[in-house]
This record gives C-alpha cells, sequence and structure tokens, in this order.
C-alpha cells in the first residue's frame, strides 16, 4: 500500500484553490435520487468517497455520465434497487445517506447496518426516528435497516435530541417528497446542510430555515428537476480542506493563501488560528494566513457549526504539539476521536487524554517517524506534523486521506513542502 514520505524543515508559501466540499458533494448525490430529471452538478472533487458514493448510485440503478472534467449528468429515472449494500456502507458512513430518498422515492429502503466505526459509536438512531416519524416503519434485523411506508410519508414535527449533520440531512431528503409540513427542530445548522436545502431547491423542493435551528419543508408530490433545464449545481467550497491548508502554512512559519472559500464557514478556523499567533487576513473569497516563527499555545473546545469543526480537531492538535505553552483540547462531538494522539506522541508530542480533552504541552521540536493515519483527519494531521518534524515522517494507510482530500501531497509540494508519495514495489515472483 502507499505511503507518504515527508521531510520537515520547508517553510510554505503560496496559494491553492479549495475543492467543492465532500460533506456537501454527498448528501447532493444522494438526493438525485428523489427525481427521474436529469441532474448537473460541476466541480465534483475527484476523491474517494464520492467515487464510493457514485458507484453506490450506479448499484442502486442511477446512469453517471462524467461531462467534462468533475462535471457530471445523473439521472437517477428508473432505480434498480432500493438496497444499498452492506459492503458500501461499511466502507463509508455516509453511504446510509441514500436511505431518505429511497424511502422518498420508492416507499422501501434497505441498508447494511454501519457498524463500529473508528471515531465512536456514532448510532443511527435520529435517522431512524426521523423516519418513523414521517410514517416509515422500521425494521431491524440481520445486520440490515429496513424502511417501508405504506403510501406516501406524512409531514411531521421531529426533534433531534442532538443536532447531527447527516440525520438532518437524510430526514430533509425524505421530508421533501412527504404529504404536507415537516418541522425538523433542533436541526444542524453546517453550512453543508444549507447547500442541500438550496439543492433541493434548485430541484423545485420547498426547504426554508436551513442553516438554523428549525428547518420546515413543505413535502410536494414530486421534484421537477432543474429550473432551468440543464442548469448546473456546484457545491460550497471545503471549509475543512481550506483550514487544513492554512494550518500546513502556520506550522511551517510559512503562509498560505486558499482561494475559493466561503469566509464566513471558516470564521471559528480563523479566530483559533488568530489566537494561536497567526496573521490572518480575510477577503471576499480568499484567506491568507501566515504563521509566527512558533505558534501560541490556546484552548479549542469541538462544537457543532458554527463553533469549532471536530474534523479540524486533529489538524489543530498537530498545530499546538508544537506551540508554546500548554493548550487544552476538548472534543465534544465524537466519542474516541483521539487516535492520533499516540501517532504524534511517537513524533515526541507531549499529549495527555482526560476524559474527553487532550493536554497539549507544545514541544519545540517534532522528529519524523514512521506513524500510520487512523481515520481522514487524522491522517491529515501527521502529514501537517511531518512538516515540521526534524527527519523524515512517514505516514501509513493513506488510503484514510484519499478518501476526502484530492492531491494533497501534490498540492504541499507545490507549496513547497518537501513530501511525495511512494508506492510499494511491485512483488517479483
Ligand atoms: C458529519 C460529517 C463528518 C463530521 C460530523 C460532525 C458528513 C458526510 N460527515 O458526520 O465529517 O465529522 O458531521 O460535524 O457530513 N449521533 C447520534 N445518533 C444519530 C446520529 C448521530 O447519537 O443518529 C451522534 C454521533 O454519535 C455523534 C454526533 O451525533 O456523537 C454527531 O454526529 P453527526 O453530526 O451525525 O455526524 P455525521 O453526520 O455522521
Amino acid at each position: 500500500m502507499d505511503c507518504i514520505r515527508v521531510r520537515g524543515g520547508r517553510r510554505l508559501g503560496g496559494t491553492v484553490r479549495a475543492v467543492a466540499a465532500k460533506n456537501a458533494a454527498l448528501p447532493i448525490l444522494a438526493a438525485t435520487l428523489l427525481t427521474g430529471a436529469t441532474c448537473r452538478l460541476r466541480e465534483l472533487p475527484p476523491i474517494q468517497d464520492v467515487a464510493t458514493m457514485m458507484r453506490l448510485l450506479g448499484e442502486l440503478g442511477v446512469r453517471l455520465t462524467e461531462r467534462e472534467a468533475g462535471e457530471w449528468e445523473i439521472e437517477a429515472r428508473d432505480l434498480a434497487t432500493y438496497e444499498a449494500p452492506y459492503e458500501l456502507v461499511r466502507q463509508m458512513r455516509a453511504s446510509f445517506l441514500v436511505m431518505g430518498p429511497l424511502l422518498a422515492r420508492t416507499g422501501r429502503a434497505v441498508a447494511g447496518l454501519p457498524g463500529g466505526c473508528a471515531i465512536g459509536v456514532r448510532p443511527i438512531d435520529l435517522h431512524l426516528k426521523g423516519f418513523a416519524a414521517l410514517g416509515a416503519e422500521i425494521d431491524l434485523a440481520h445486520g440490515r435497516v429496513s424502511a417501508r411506508v405504506p403510501g406516501r410519508l406524512r409531514g411531521a414535527h421531529v426533534y433531534l435530541d442532538y443536532p447531527s449533520v447527516t440525520a438532518t440531512e437524510n430526514i430533509m431528503m425524505a421530508a421533501v417528497l412527504a404529504e404536507g409540513t415537516t418541522t425538523i427542530e433542533n436541526a444542524a445548522e453546517e453550512p453543508e446542510v444549507v447547500d442541500l436545502a438550496n439543492f433541493l431547491n434548485h430541484l423545485g423542493g420547498r426547504v426554508a430555515g436551513a442553516g438554523t435551528r428549525v428547518v420546515r419543508v413543505e413535502g410536494v408530490r414530486e421534484l421537477a428537476g432543474p429550473s432551468q433545464a440543464g442548469a448546473a449545481y456546484t457545491p460550497i467550497p471545503d471549509r475543512i480542506e481550506a483550514g487544513t491548508f492554512l494550518v500546513a502554512g502556520v506550522i511551517t512559519g510559512g503562509w498560505v493563501a486558499v482561494e475559493n472559500v466561503v469566509p464566513d464557514h471558516l470564521a471559528a478556523i480563523v479566530a483559533k488560528l488568530r489566537e494561536a499567533g497567526a496573521a490572518v487576513e480575510v477577503e471576499d473569497a480568499r484567506v491568507v494566513a501566515e504563521g509566527p516563527a512558533r505558534p501560541r499555545a490556546t484552548n479549542v473546545k469541538t462544537l457543532p457549526y458554527p463553533g469549532f469543526p471536530t474534523d479540524m480537531q486533529a489538524p489543530f492538535l498537530a498545530l499546538l504539539s508544537v506551540a508554546q505553552g500548554t493548550s487544552v483540547v476538548t472534543e465534544t462531538v465524537f466519542e474516541n476521536r483521539f487516535r492520533h494522539v499516540e501517532e504524534l506522541k511517537r513524533m515526541g508530542a507531549r499529549i495527555d487524554i482526560e476524559g474527553a480533552g487532550a493536554v497539549v504541552q507544545g514541544v519545540e521540536r517534532l522528529t519524523g517517524a514512521p506513524v500510520a493515519a487512523s481515520d481522514l483527519r487524522a491522517g491529515a494531521a501527521l502529514v501537517l506534523a511531518g512538516l515540521v518534524a526534524e527527519g523524515e515522517t512517514e505516514v501509513l494507510e493513506v488510503h484514510h486521506i484519499d478518501r476526502g482530500y484530492h492531491q494533497l501531497v501534490e498540492r504541499l509540494a507545490a507549496l513547497g513542502a518537501d513530501i511525495r508519495r511512494v508506492s510499494p514495489a511491485p512483488v517479483l515472483t
């Protein structure tokens, strides 16, 4: 399997363009199941999770054609099945996002149960409660979840115990074709939820309030398709990818400008970068961050949007490992999302986990070591740590990084990093 080798010590300098957000592209792709009309999506990021979602759609009978690089024509006129295979749901939990659209469109939906995950329990109870409130019968047996609705889903009040991102999205997609009005209370306010609502409305849905704690969906009998025939939809830029590149500049004491961003979506990240001593300039669709000689310690607590994103926790932990002073990083969104800590410690970081918090005593320098990515963002954090570690860091299990970053190695190299991807030599027989 491939690995990433990075030699630390180079200051980065340069500009990158953020690609469309993985977490917007995935639900939007799932939403194409809601209509038989042809949807056009632009700038879909060529990352593994998007490929997995496309494979899943293909298995469900959707036709996907790439018209030009990143621009896809997607047509779900005749569905072949309403079952999402366990193999795909196991690879990517976001596969579960097809449940809401399938249920709304066909009255049936089956998926392998997502099961355990490297970053906590991540149950799906909120998704299922939402479907049940809309009138679906839910059955859990043989490792599968099966939902069925006699006739059409009916609008209802749904209160989420936690503002789960994909539960909000799944219920929103189910409700779009339901009879009557659905209100989702304590909904997730993430920009990706807003983007999905905009896409649903682009297809003729009637979703209001996305981006606030209460989302209202007035069901329609069918989605007519894009109001202007052939109109393409471009998902919002990836705020987590943008944040990762900004940290890359700052951790090396250099600078990175990220273009094609929505600065509002980066507010918490920018605030924390400034607290860590970075000089950050925010322009229309561009953010530039320049690191100090050594970052300052600061406390970080992950929260639902607009709080600090859990997906930036691992990258920030890498930054704070080399800061002057002691920081406390508290993870409130997921349990058990500190698997990168052991790996950072192998590189000389001084971090103690106490319950949901990591106490980070900044060290002057990290040392390169072989380390393994345990999930997508953990992998990114190890690469970031490698950018400042003395000597060579070898990051293994890079398939996790490929799930969500497009050409991370090439783009960091273009910013001046000494980094390359190495494929194992073929085994001679
Ligand atoms: C989404 C993002 C992921 C991000 C996360 C939090 C996608 C494809 N993925 O994941 O990158 O890290 O939001 O911002 O958009 N929970 C329940 N019951 C449920 C669902 C969730 O208890 O039915 C809990 C989870 O265990 C977790 C918390 O809610 O503790 C947040 O999870 P959630 O917002 O659902 O994350 P995802 O939507 O899976």
